[in-house]
């Protein structure tokens, strides 16, 4: 299957989740695709959420399978995520799931609200939301956490083809 990773990482985190399920995805005989953005300068991108990067940009045309990934950034949803949404998420697919990475080890500081947000955004580009996660990434058993995501992925994937 064709599966795509949009993915907004500024210090690695974000994409380290999204790597991980990749590996494995590629090991499967998957299809595998990665955009990969950050902010110029994040220091201000609250007020310029247009300044990004795209470091990798393979994610151009349909795909079966897509997975977003974005960050908390002062409790909301990073601001660079938000306008690539809102301004250049022109692709579609037959499934959409989304995940976040934050610091804190409760969802309610600030995941939660920031997956309300990427869920509105990507529903209004008239995406079919499938899943959603959130990794606190001070929690102790977050790797824990990530494993057990992506074997589940993994296991939804495969039953998918
Ligand atoms: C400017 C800035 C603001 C942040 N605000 C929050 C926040 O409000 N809540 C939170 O839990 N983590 C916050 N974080 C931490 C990041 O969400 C967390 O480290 C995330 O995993 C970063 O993802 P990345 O490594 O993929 O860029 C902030 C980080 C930065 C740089």
């Amino acid at each position: 299957m064709k599966i795509g990773f949009i993915v907004h990482s500024q210090s690695g985190n974000t994409l380290s989740v999204a790597q991980k399920l990749m590996d494995q995805l590629k090991l499967q005989g998957h299809d595998v695709m990665l955009t990969h953005i950050k902010d110029e300068d994040v220091n201000v991108s609250m007020q310029h959420p247009e300044r990004f990067i795209k470091v990798v940009d393979e994610v151009t045309s349909y795909v079966d399978v897509l997975f977003i990934g974005g960050w908390v950034q002062a409790f909301i949803l990073c601001r660079g995520l938000n306008h690539y949404i809102n301004h250049q998420l022109n692709i579609q697919a037959k499934e959409t799931h989304l995940f976040l990475t934050h610091h804190f080890p409760f969802e309610w500081m600030g995941g939660t609200n920031a997956m309300k947000q990427l869920t509105k955004h990507v529903i209004a580009k008239e995406h079919v939301i499938k899943t959603t996660k959130i990794f606190n990434w001070s929690r102790k058993n977050n790797q824990q956490h990530i494993d057990q995501w992506i074997e589940s992925m993994i296991t939804h994937i495969n039953a998918l083809v």
